[in-house]
C-alpha cells in the first residue's frame, strides 16, 4: 500500500467514515532505525502545525487513521500548514529532534524514552476488567523456565498455532466448519508457554517469519493478548477465552473477497465498507460453528472499536468495548506495526510502542497504551540498544518495575555474545553524568543506562543468536 497518497482531501463527516483494515506499519523513520530511532514523537493537532515542524510517517495505515496527515518531511511555510488543515486532516506526528521550529520541544533518545518511562511508571485508568476488579499486574521475575530452555517447546507451538490459523481461515474461507476445539488446544498451548517463561513466544513471533502474514498475524495477536492478559491478571478459563477470541480476531477477514482485501492501492469508499465488514462475518462465522460464549465474540467484533468512537463497526464510545476488544486491538496494531511485510520492513518495536503511546486515549482508553508498554517494557525483548557508554547490547528481559532498565547481554567487539547485565541493579561503580536526571550516580549506581534503539539489520546483527 502506498501511504505516501494523501487520503481524499474531504471528509462529509470524520466520525462517519471509518476505515478498514488492520494497520499496516511502513517503512519509515522507525521502521529504519534512521537517525532519530527513540525520539519521542508528539501528536498534535493540525491547527498547531508550524513552519519548521518536521511531519513523520508514524508508519499508521491511513486507512486506519484518515485524519491523519502523514507527509513526510519539514512544513515549509504556513501555507503548507494551512493547506493541510484545509484538506481535512485533523491531527499529525511531529519529530521534535528534526524539527527547527522551537515550539517542538527536543527531546533525544534517552530523554525522550526517560519520559515515557515516567508515563508509564506512573499509568492511571480504569480497572481493564469492568468491575470484578480482583487482579493486580504482574510479569516480573516469574519465569520459571530459562528462555532459552522454552525457546524449542515455544518454536513448535508457535507453528502448530500457525498451521492452526491456516486451516480455519481455508474452512472459514471454503464454507466448511472450523475446528474449534483445535484452536482451543493451540490457545492452551501458548497459555502453557507464557506461563513458563512469555519473552520465548514473544521474541519468536517478532524475530522469525514463519509464514505468510495472515497467518502470522493471527497467532501473534494471539501470543500478545494471552501476555498482556495475564500481566494484568487473567488467568484460567478468562485468559483462554482471550486467546480464542484473539486467535480468531480476523477469522472474517476469510470471508472478505481477496481482490478487496489485497488491493495494492487505495480502497474506494465502497471497498473500505466491505472491510469495514470482518468482525461481523467473524462473529457470525464463529456462531454458526457453535461458539456462544459473549466474550469470545465480543473480543472478535470489537477489535477495531476506538475510545474515540471512531471505530468500527459500533461506533461504539469508550467504556462499552469490551476488555478482551480492548487488549486486541492493542496487541492488533502492534504486531501491524512491527510486522515484516513484501513491501515494508518492520517497525522497531521501541518506535512502535512510541507510536502506540501517541494514540492514547484517542484510540486506546486512558492508561491501556501505557500498561501494554509497561508489559512489553520500553525496549522490548530481542531490542538491540546502545548504552550510553557506547556498547551495543540485546535486550534479554523486561523489568517493568524500571521499563529503562532492563536485562540485557553484551555484544563483544568481535560480534560474539558478552556478559549479561542487568541494568536495573544497583553496584555499578557510576561516576559519570546522570544523563535520565532519575537515577543515582555514584559507587552503588545502577547499569549504564540505554542511549538509544538501532535496527539490526542495519548494524548486521543477528539478533537471535543473541538471544537464545
Ligand atoms: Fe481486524
Amino acid at each position: 500500500m502506498n501511504r505516501t497518497v494523501p487520503p481524499p482531501p474531504h471528509f462529509p463527516d470524520p466520525g462517519r467514515i471509518r476505515s478498514p483494515g488492520t494497520p499496516e506499519a511502513s517503512e519509515g523513520p522507525g521502521a529504519s532505525g534512521a537517525p532519530g530511532g527513540g525520539i519521542l514523537l508528539r501528536r498534535i493537532s493540525v491547527q498547531d502545525l508550524r513552519p519548521g515542524m518536521y511531519v513523520v510517517d508514524s508508519g499508521l495505515s491511513w486507512t486506519e487513521h484518515p485524519f491523519l496527515y502523514s507527509e513526510e518531511g519539514l512544513v515549509r511555510s504556513a501555507e503548507h500548514a494551512r493547506a493541510v488543515a484545509a484538506e481535512g486532516y485533523i491531527e499529525v506526528f511531529v519529530d521534535p529532534a528534526r524539527s527547527a521550529n522551537a515550539a517542538c520541544r527536543p527531546a533525544r533518545g534517552a530523554a525522550a524514552d526517560a519520559e515515557l518511562g515516567r508515563s508509564v511508571a506512573t499509568a492511571r485508568g480504569p480497572a481493564p476488567d469492568r468491575g470484578a476488579g480482583h487482579r493486580a499486574e504482574h510479569r516480573s521475575g516469574r519465569r520459571p523456565v530459562p528462555l532459552a530452555r522454552e525457546t524449542g517447546p515455544a518454536g513448535a507451538i508457535y507453528r502448530d498455532s500457525i498451521q492452526c490459523a491456516r486451516s480455519f481461515l481455508h474452512d472459514a474461507e471454503a464454507g466448511n466448519p472450523i475446528d474449534v476445539a483445535a484452536a482451543e488446544r493451540c490457545v492452551r498451548g501458548v497459555m502453557g508457554s507464557v506461563g513458563r517463561n512469555a519473552d520465548a513466544l514473544v521474541s519468536l513471533s517478532r524475530l522469525r517469519t514463519f509464514d505468510a502474514y495472515t497467518f502470522t498475524h493471527c497467532v501473534n495477536v494471539a501470543v500478545l493478548s494471552v501476555v498482556f492478559g495475564s500481566y494484568l491478571g487473567l488467568a484460567g478459563h478468562a485468559l483462554r477465552r482471550l486467546g480464542m477470541a484473539a486467535l480468531f480476531h480476523d477469522l472474517g477477514k476469510a470471508r472478505i473477497p481477496a481482490e478487496v482485501l489485497n488491493k495494492p492501492g487505495r480502497l474506494t469508499e465502497r471497498e473500505f465498507a466491505i472491510v469495514q465488514r470482518h468482525p461481523r462475518e467473524g462473529l457470525e462465522v464463529l456462531r454458526r460453528n457453535g461458539v456462544e460464549d459473549e466474550g469470545v465474540l465480543l473480543g472478535v467484533v470489537q477489535h477495531h472499536e476506538k475510545h474515540n468512537g471512531r471505530g468500527y463497526p459500533g461506533r461504539l464510545p469508550g467504556g462499552m468495548v469490551h476488555e478482551f476488544g480492548s487488549i486486541i486491538a492493542l496487541a492488533d496494531v502492534y504486531d501491524a506495526l512491527t510486522s515484516e511485510r513484501v513491501y515494508k520492513r518492520g517497525m522497531l518495536a521501541n518506535r512502535a510502542l512510541q507510536i502506540m503511546y501517541g494514540m492514547r486515549e484517542a484510540d486506546f482508553a486512558p492508561g491501556w497504551a501505557e500498561r501494554f508498554i509497561k508489559c512489553l517494557g520500553i525496549y522490548p525483548v530481542g531490542s538491540l540498544v546502545r548504552l550510553e557508554d557506547g556498547r551495543l547490547a540485546v535486550v534479554l528481559e523486561a523489568n517493568p518495575e524500571a521499563p529503562l532498565r532492563p536485562t540485557v547481554r553484551l555484544l563483544r567487539a568481535d560480534g560474539g555474545s558478552g556478559e549479561v547485565l542487568d541494568l536495573g541493579a544497583s553496584g555499578f561503580d557510576s561516576s559519570g553524568p546522570d544523563l535520565l536526571g532519575s537515577d543515582a550516580s555514584g559507587p552503588d549506581a545502577p547499569g549504564p543506562a540505554i542511549a538509544d534503539c538501532l535496527d539490526p539489520t542495519a548494524h548486521g546483527v543477528d539478533v537471535a543468536r543473541h538471544l537464545f
